[in-house]
């Protein structure tokens, strides 16, 4: 039984504003057949703290970066939690990360330094009776805790897992101090990063071994295109960087239990689940495919390119349902588009119960990423049936087979691939969508290969597992 503990900034059923919640919330579970213990350590915001139950003080600290600190340990949902209450760093109102106008808290370096010196302390001196063999930190919030494990003497192996290498947790140098980092690891080998600390660079250098999650976003990654300033230092860490696929967690997303929706057995129960889902966006009926689209709405995610592709997809007798949230001038022209044309509807918000319905009503689902890691919502349309429009990139291409005509003949395809991604490309896939749609023969051949295809944590756990044993020498 290896002792792990896992750092990270957002864990579901408690907090998530994307993936990275799902992963966190999952892998403990998916670790427990293969005699791996994961704890993990979660920043108390105030609806974390809210979810508390019975909790024991383990650990305190009199000046965490600003004030007085503690941890709680605790269940919720299964999952063996150390909260970081902390009242001067997440006791606010907003995200995780932003400020109720949408501003990035001007602290967030000290708060995530905050979170990652406590996994230090736990690995240092245990917590409750238990001190980790391993700590395995999640993006650039939980960075620096291979950084404070080393430069505090704490011979403890760690993994930091890439989810997003958009977000550098960069700090101005004037806060090398503040943030207990080595005026002497200011360098273009430590922590430095264009004259700023980077906390994602230091856990890059730091870290035991570096994780992504697919291996095609960890190929890309060594790019000068995907690396996003990083690709430098993963170049020479590339011997000790792999790519591990996330799964899904499948008794959540399962079209035959589901409660969300009208259950199905096999692909020919998605026509009651699409004629209420139409119903519920206000779509007429129609003979085209219903496309839908679950996401943030950030430049990541590619639906600018959407945008323009659509009226191709529409003029075909397609249709598009789309939910999410984030940048406003994307959020705007969506919901213009919709007002605009019976065929497209819009919600803007975050609907957990209605992104499950979309995936059940839905034909296919459209993910055209500039750069994806993983992607999950691709995974659920394979689970419902609902076929994947992706663009060629990162996890999306390690877990949608493409229709091509070989890939047909050989009745292997799960979905569509676009490439390069370009609104003219998309729009030429969505037609070909169209297309197949037509052809039932084809359509019914796609849907039962995606519904079959396995998409859950089994193997993944295993690669994890794999790692841990090999970090700590229990294999
Ligand atoms: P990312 O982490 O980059 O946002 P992922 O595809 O890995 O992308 O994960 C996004 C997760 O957030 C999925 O579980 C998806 O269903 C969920 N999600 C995103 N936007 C919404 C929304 N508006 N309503 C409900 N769920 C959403
Ligand atoms: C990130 C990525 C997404 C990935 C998720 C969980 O937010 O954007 O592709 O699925 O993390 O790993």
């Amino acid at each position: 039984m290896t002792r792990i503990l896992s750092v990270t900034s957002e864990c579901v059923p408690l907090v998530k504003t994307g993936g990275l919640a799902d992963v966190a919330g999952a892998l403990p579970a998916a670790l427990k057949p293969l005699g791996h213990e994961m704890r993990t350590l979660l920043p108390g915001y105030p609806t974390v703290m809210k979810a508390l139950k019975k909790t024991r003080t383990v650990l305190t600290e009199d000046d965490l970066f600003g004030g007085p600190a503690r941890v709680l340990e605790a269940r919720v949902a299964g999952l063996s939690l150390y909260v970081l209450d902390a009242a001067h760093l997440f006791k606010r109102e907003g995200s995780p990360y932003l400020d109720v106008d949408g501003n990035d808290f001007p602290d967030n370096p000290e708060r995530f330094a905050a979170l990652s010196w406590m996994a230090m302390r736990i690995a240092q001196d245990g917590a409750g009776g238990w001190t980790p063999q391993l700590v395995h930190a999640h993006d650039w919030q939980g960075a620096l805790a291979p950084y404070y494990l080393k430069t505090n003497g704490v011979d403890v192996p760690s993994v930091l897992t890439i989810h997003n290498i958009a977000f550098h947790g960069l700090a101005p140098a004037n806060r090398l101090a503040s943030l207990r980092l080595d005026p002497s690891d200011f360098t273009e080998d430590g922590f430095e990063f264009w004259g700023q600390i980077g906390a994602l660079k230091a856990g890059l250098q730091f870290a035991t071994a570096l994780t992504t999650v697919s291996p095609t976003y960890a190929r890309e990654l060594t790019t000068p295109e995907f690396g996003m300033g990083l690709d430098g230092v993963l170049r020479a860490r590339s011997g000790d960087l792999t790519g591990i696929l996330n799964g899904i967690d499948l008794e959540v997303w399962d079209p035959k239990t589901d409660p969300n929706i009208a259950t199905y057995k096999t692909a020919r129960g998605k026509g009651r689940a699409k004629a209420r889902l139409r119903k519920e966006f206000g779509l007429p009926d129609a003979d085209g495919p219903l496309a839908v689209v679950v996401s943030r709405l950030s430049h990541q995610k590619g639906l600018d390119l959407l945008l323009e592709a659509l009226p191709a997809f529409i003029d075909r007798g397609g249709q598009l349902a789309l939910l999410g949230s984030g940048d406003k001038e994307l959020e705007a022209a969506f919901v213009k588009t919709a007002a605009a044309q019976a065929n497209v509807a819009v919600r803007i918000g975050y609907d957990e119960a209605l992104s499950h319905r979309m995936m059940a009503g839905a034909d296919a689902i459209l993910v055209p990423s500039r750069f994806e890691p993983c992607g999950l919502t691709q995974l659920y349309g394979l689970r419902y049936g609902a076929i994947p429009v992706v663009a060629a990139t990162g996890g999306l291409v390690d877990t949608v087979i493409h229709a091509s005509p070989m890939a047909m003949r050989s009745g292997v395809a799960t979905g569509l691939q676009v490439s390069p991604l370009t609104a003219h490309a998309l729009a030429a896939t969505m037609v070909q969508l169209v297309d197949l749609f037509q052809d039932v023969d084809a359509w019914a051949m796609l849907q039962s290969n995606a519904m079959r295809q396995s998409v859950g944590w089994e193997a993944s756990a295993a690669e994890y597992a794999g790692l841990y044993d090999r970090l700590t020498d229990s294999a």
